[in-house]
């Protein structure tokens, strides 16, 4: 019965130590997929509000890989330049946003919903606002 001891422990040490970067690791995930992201590049020069992108709203409806693979949103804030005529164009958003998968770009206020003044960036850390609450 002895010689199995040590494997007993040393499965305890490695669960521990799995449970141990699992935690390391959380923080690190937590900003960019459960906040909201503010996209300001054109917006407000252009005489709009700031818009709010819910990212975890998103998130939990799509795989990561049909934003950032198929419709090809760099995975970093502020790094797309998105014009309203490629939404409209049904690019970037409007791959969606075509009131057929989700509804249409008539519906300003909806995207831009943020207060003035807000700059590109993610906000909330590990909750969402959505739309107006920034
Ligand atoms: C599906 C979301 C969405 C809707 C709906 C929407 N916009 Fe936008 N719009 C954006 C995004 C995203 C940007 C880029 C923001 C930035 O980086 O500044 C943008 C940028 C803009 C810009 C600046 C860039 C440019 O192309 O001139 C203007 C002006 C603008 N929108 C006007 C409008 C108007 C007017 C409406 C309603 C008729 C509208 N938007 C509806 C998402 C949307
Ligand atoms: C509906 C589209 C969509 C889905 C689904 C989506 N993202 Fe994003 N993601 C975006 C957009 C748009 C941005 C902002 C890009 C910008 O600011 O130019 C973004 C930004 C990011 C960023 C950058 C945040 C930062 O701090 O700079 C990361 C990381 C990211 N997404 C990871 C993910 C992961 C991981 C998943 C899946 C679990 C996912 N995204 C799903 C659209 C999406
Ligand atoms: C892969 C498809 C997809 C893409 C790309 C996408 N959206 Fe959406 N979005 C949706 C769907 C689906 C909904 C839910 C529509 C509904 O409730 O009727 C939604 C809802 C929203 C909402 C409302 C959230 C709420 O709390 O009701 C906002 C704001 C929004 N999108 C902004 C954007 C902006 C800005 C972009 C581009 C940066 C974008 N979306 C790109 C599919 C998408």
């Amino acid at each position: 019965m002895t010689y199995l001891y040590p494997q007993i422990i040393f499965s305890k040490l490695f669960g521990a130590c799995l449970l141990a970067s699992l935690m390391l690791l959380a923080p690190l995930t937590a900003q960019a997929e459960y906040g909201d992201v503010v996209l300001n590049n054109r917006a407000e020069q252009s005489g709009m509000r700031p818009v709010i992108f819910p990212h975890w709203f998103h998130r939990i409806r799509f795989k990561c890989k049909v934003c950032h693979t198929e419709v090809g949103f760099e995975m970093r804030a502020g790094a797309n330049d998105i014009l309203m005529a490629d939404i409209i164009d049904g690019k970037l958003c409007g791959k969606c946003h075509n009131n057929k998968i989700a509804w249409g770009p008539q519906n300003c206020h909806l995207c831009h919903s943020g207060l003035p003044g807000l700059k590109t960036g993610i906000r909330g850390g590990d909750s969402t606002g959505g739309p107006g609450k920034w």
